[in-house]
């Protein structure tokens, strides 16, 4: 049978997906030339491995074959991979990380120092929201993963390294800023801006709600916290945000923090890794650099200082 890794790559992203362009974007191809590489894998195969019943596309029996042994043949080479860094150690390793849209507002930075540091290690970055690093986990495709809460139905090493508090903002203008212990229960009468489903902030703030026994009853989504601060700076309504995607707009006076009683929700960012998971030398470093020293490096805004100003009250 004459086949090549390539093919495998790309047979092995459209089997995942179960698309084939998904599978494209993911690795940054055309369409058609996904769909090319897969044609000649079923020559080489002489066997169909995909089947397409109305819209949607399938594995055959012996695509189910195939997935099987490209996993297991991509794996095998991924660890070799993974053994030769580990034998360069940091100096020309490999690093690949996954964080939350929330974490990317102080990732970079930690990133920044660490390729100072270790200018060999070769870094990619990928941003998403929380179930899209489930995902990113489930399907073992990066090294490490910064997030809050991690899942408790799979097996993880996840370390605690900072504070998440989340907190309430407003545009300087609203009636609320600048009113000191704003009941919980006052927030249900204002338009709050949103995360979309499978945002990590998205669920928090729905678990916080229902917990203390409330609901938001007017809610409006954004696909982004970008676009949810820019929403309430121009006073679309409020926004349960982490304070780490805040810097620059409190700095800039731009958004206020509510005073709200039992605000604000305090969560953790963690990092983390699939248990048993080989991690490079690289992978290793970046891991223990980020509990060892990230709390201290970043000068992100802090509850501790946060609660310092606040209005006494
Ligand atoms: P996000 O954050 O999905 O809201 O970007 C992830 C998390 O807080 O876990």
């Amino acid at each position: 049978m004459n086949l090549t890794l390539r093919q495998l790559t790309i047979f092995e992203a459209v089997a995942r997906h179960l698309s084939f362009t998904r599978a494209a974007s993911e690795l940054h191809l055309t369409q058609p030339a996904v769909s090319m590489q897969v044609r000649q894998l079923e020559e080489g195969t002489g066997l169909p491995l995909f089947e397409q019943v109305g819209k949607r596309i399938f594995l055959t029996e012996a695509g189910q074959e195939m997935e099987r042994y490209a996993r297991s043949i991509l794996g095998t080479l991924e660890e070799a991979s993974l053994v030769f860094d580990e034998m360069r150690g940091l100096e020309r390793g490999r690093l690949h990380i996954a964080v939350a849209s929330t974490a990317n507002y102080f990732v970079p930075q930690l990133l920044a120092e660490f390729c100072r540091r270790y200018p060999g290690v070769q870094v990619s970055l990928d941003v998403t929201n929380r179930e899209g690093l489930l995902h990113a986990l489930s399907d073992n495709n990066t090294d490490l993963v910064v997030m809050g809460k991690p899942p408790e139905d799979m097996d993880l090493v996840a370390t605690i390294f900072m504070e998440n508090p989340l907190v309430a903002i407003a545009p300087p203008a609203h009636p609320l800023s600048g009113q000191a212990r704003i009941p919980l229960e006052r927030l249900q009468q204002e338009t709050f801006l949103v995360r979309e489903q499978g945002s990590g902030t998205r669920s928090a703030t729905e678990r916080f709600f229902v917990e203390h026994g409330l609901s938001l009853s007017s809610t409006m989504e954004m696909s982004s916290s970008e676009a949810i601060k820019q929403g309430v700076e121009a006073g679309l309504g409020l926004g349960l945000l982490s304070l780490h995607t805040l810097e620059m707009e409190l700095e800039l006076k731009r958004l206020v923090i509510l005073d709200v009683v039992e605000l604000p929700i305090v969560r953790n960012w963690y990092i983390m890794h699939r248990n048993g998971k080989r991690l490079s030398a690289a992978a290793q470093g970046f891991r223990a650099f980020v509990c060892e020293e990230s709390a201290q490096m970043l000068n992100l805004p802090t509850l501790q200082r946060l609660q310092e100003s606040a209005p006494a009250g």
